[in-house]
């Protein structure tokens, strides 16, 4: 008999071609998750489930599906996942690390560009007709190189954002778990207390994966730390920050701007009081969204499925089986 898997979105058409020559995949036709319920049944039976970010894949789930062998993340972030009940049943996990550290990188250096020149105020000016004559006052917004960033949690992106920053000849702050001594040796990099980089950095970017110590790093305390011209910037993920703390801290001026593409809820209903702020880009968690990272992520996700049901380790696994 054929493996059977639960697919929780389409998937790029090189995938599915891949997978659908090794198996009996069923996708999720919809844009939108699948619903609770469905998940619970659909994985009930099935051998395999890919699955997204935006799945919760919790125990009640991973304690029914008692035919899984393997769960695959089509994501380097599996905190939708609940990862202990998966090594209780020595399921593997697999996600996609490496091949989106750039793409994500990237966004984080777009979003401190758009937030220090207030590229979305300036692309709405143009276009509303307020153009009318050249400035000298208008639209003024700040530095970027020369400035002094701080980078939250300094794994691969956030070392990957280093490395832009220190082509734009900044100073570089770190607070992480334990030191990174290739990034001081090569960037010039200091580690500090996370007070320390709060109070000291004009850019501060957000790398940390979310768990317990995370959820809500960024809350009033710490905004009350940072500079008033401040320039909070989050692609990791929303609960990390605090949102009517970061609300309270950009309609007060505590500080200047905030450039998200990730928020808390996700996704940010459009009717939030955030979407009114001006000092605020928001954009709709499109970290690793270029065509080449994300088909490679889809690729690495049905690699990950297939050596998880023939039985062997998968090439990148958050929980393998023997764990
Ligand atoms: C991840 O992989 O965790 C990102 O948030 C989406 O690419």
């Amino acid at each position: 008999m054929p493996f059977t898997v639960f697919v929780t979105r389409h998937l790029t058409p090189d995938a599915e071609e891949k997978l659908n020559a090794f198996c009996i995949a069923e996708y999720w036709p919809e844009k939108t998750p699948p619903p609770y319920q469905v998940l619970l049944e659909k994985t009930q039976k099935v051998d395999g489930l890919i699955s997204m970010l935006t799945d919760p894949i919790d125990k009640k789930i991973i304690e029914g599906a008692k035919n899984l062998k393997v769960i695959s993340q089509v994501a380097v972030g599996v905190d939708n996942i609940d990862l202990k009940a998966a090594k209780a049943r020595k399921i593997p996990v697999g996600h996609t690390p490496d091949l989106l550290t750039d793409a994500t990188a990237d966004l984080a250096f777009a979003l401190i560009l758009g937030a220090a020149r207030r590229l979305g105020e300036a692309i709405d000016y143009a276009r509303d007709g307020q153009w009318q004559t050249w400035s000298l006052t208008n639209l003024l917004g700040a530095d970027v190189h020369g400035r002094t960033l701080g980078i939250i949690g300094m794994g691969r992106i956030g070392q990957a954002v280093a490395r832009r920053a220190a082509g734009f000849e900044m100073k570089i702050l770190y607070y992480n778990r334990s030191r990174v001594s290739e990034i001081e040796t090569e960037l010039g990099a200091s580690y500090v207390s996370l007070d320390e980089l709060l109070k000291s950095a004009d850019i501060i970017s957000l790398h940390v994966p979310l768990n317990k110590e995370s959820k809500g790093l960024i809350g009033a305390e710490q905004f009350k730390l940072m500079k008033e011209d401040a320039i909070l910037v989050n692609t990791a993920r929303g609960e990390v920050v605090d949102t009517d703390a970061l609300m309270t801290a950009l309609k007060s001026n505590q500080i200047g701007y905030a450039a998200l593409d990730v928020t808390d809820p996700e996704p940010l209903p459009n009717t939030h009081e955030l979407y009114q702020l001006p000092n605020v880009i928001i954009t709709p968690h499109i970290g690793s969204a270029t065509r080449t990272t994300r088909s490679a992520m889809a690729i690495l996700a049905v690699d990950n499925l297939i050596a998880g049901l023939e039985n062997q380790p998968l090439p990148k696994a958050v929980v393998s089986s023997e764990s």
